[in-house]
């Protein structure tokens, strides 16, 4: 715990350079060890304890459901952890409980409107309600509205409902992405309003007719075909600040210039991730969308359960 406190450390002070700066430095004080040894030692330390809690979470959450008489969830999709009060946490793949302090969010959003887009369990659209603000959360309507290719996206919706036991695709919504976030919305007596369009064909008109001081796209840009076609929506649904996340170490070349790599080569249901973004190209894209203050509001790292890999993003924003 105490090699993954420090890695933990490292990256939110330093950003993953830091990490990098102290993977090369260390073998040097450990008599010429394997380089990236501590970075690697790091990386298993955290998966193992990311594997015990998940395990924890998990047991946790189907005893209480049993306790609270809670039925017809085995199947359902926890993409994040949702702290439900009454002793009810979901276990989801991603846990950001503890880190979102680090996202650069406002912790008074009381009087705001928000909007958060690629929703998901609604961890986000959750902890910005109890930050005081009106909150829309918007989701695909299907699972066949992600951006997929067409030869390939039949097979992706028939695999995703079959990994949820669902007999159709409707199902397989519900299982995996409609349902979860229902129940934690019902749990929590949410007033958060839940739109169903893609993030395309957003308008203010289905929105509420006002604009938001802060729009959310957490991981969103990487599994659109266009995210530039995105973030024009959102701005003009923007009257303070736009916030997205990027995913470090950016893989596609120099980072001081303005890229995006092509992602798209993973198929089956992994195939769903287009592109990714350096922070030069996202703080572009902003500051042609009319920000005129852009850069990292925060950072955060973890791993994904139940695939087992470590993650690393930046949050990206821009204000008028
Ligand atoms: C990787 S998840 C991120 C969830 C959450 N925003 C977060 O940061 O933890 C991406 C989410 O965006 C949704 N999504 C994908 N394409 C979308 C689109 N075109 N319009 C709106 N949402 C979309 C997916 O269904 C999924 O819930």
């Amino acid at each position: 715990m105490h090699t993954l406190y420090r890695a933990a450390r490292v990256f939110a002070d330093e950003g993953f350079g830091g990490l990098i700066r102290r993977a090369v430095r260390r073998p040097f004080r450990r008599k010429r060890a394997d380089p990236g040894a501590f970075a690697r030692e790091a990386i298993e330390t955290q998966v193992a304890a990311a594997r015990i809690e998940y395990q924890r979470q998990t047991d946790a959450f189907d005893a209480r459901c049993r306790e609270l008489g809670l039925t017809g969830l085995d199947d359902h999709y926890w993409y994040h952890s949702v702290d439900l009060g009454d002793g009810l946490i979901t276990p989801g793949d991603y846990d950001y409980r503890a880190q979102v302090h680090s996202f650069g969010f406002p912790a008074d959003l009381g009087g705001k409107r928000v909007l958060d887009v690629g929703s998901a369990t609604g961890f986000f659209a959750f902890e910005f309600e109890r930050r005081g603000a009106e909150v829309v959360s918007v989701e695909l309507p299907s699972l066949d509205r992600w951006d997929m290719l067409a030869a390939e996206r039949e097979d992706i919706v028939r695999e995703i409902a079959a990994a949820h036991n669902a007999p159709s695709p409707v199902a397989g919504y519900d299982r995996h992405l409609d349902g979860p976030f229902l129940f934690c919305h019902a749990r929590l007596r949410s007033k958060v309003k839940r739109c169903y369009s893609s993030v395309y064909d957003l308008t203010l008109a289905k929105l509420g007719g006002e604009k938001f001081d802060l729009v959310y796209a957490g991981d969103l840009l990487m599994h659109l075909f266009s995210p530039l076609k995105a973030l024009d929506v959102l701005s003009g649904l923007c009257r303070g600040a736009l916030m997205t996340t990027i995913e470090l170490p950016f893989s596609g070349g120099p980072t001081d210039q303005p890229l995006m790599s092509f992602r798209g080569l993973l198929n089956g249901t992994e195939g769903r991730t287009w592109w990714m973004l350096n922070r030069a190209s996202v703080e572009h894209l902003l500051r042609r969308m009319g920000f005129t203050t852009v850069g990292v509001a925060g950072r955060y790292s973890g791993i994904v359960r139940q695939a087992w890999v470590p993650y690393w993003r930046e949050v990206i924003r821009g204000t008028p």
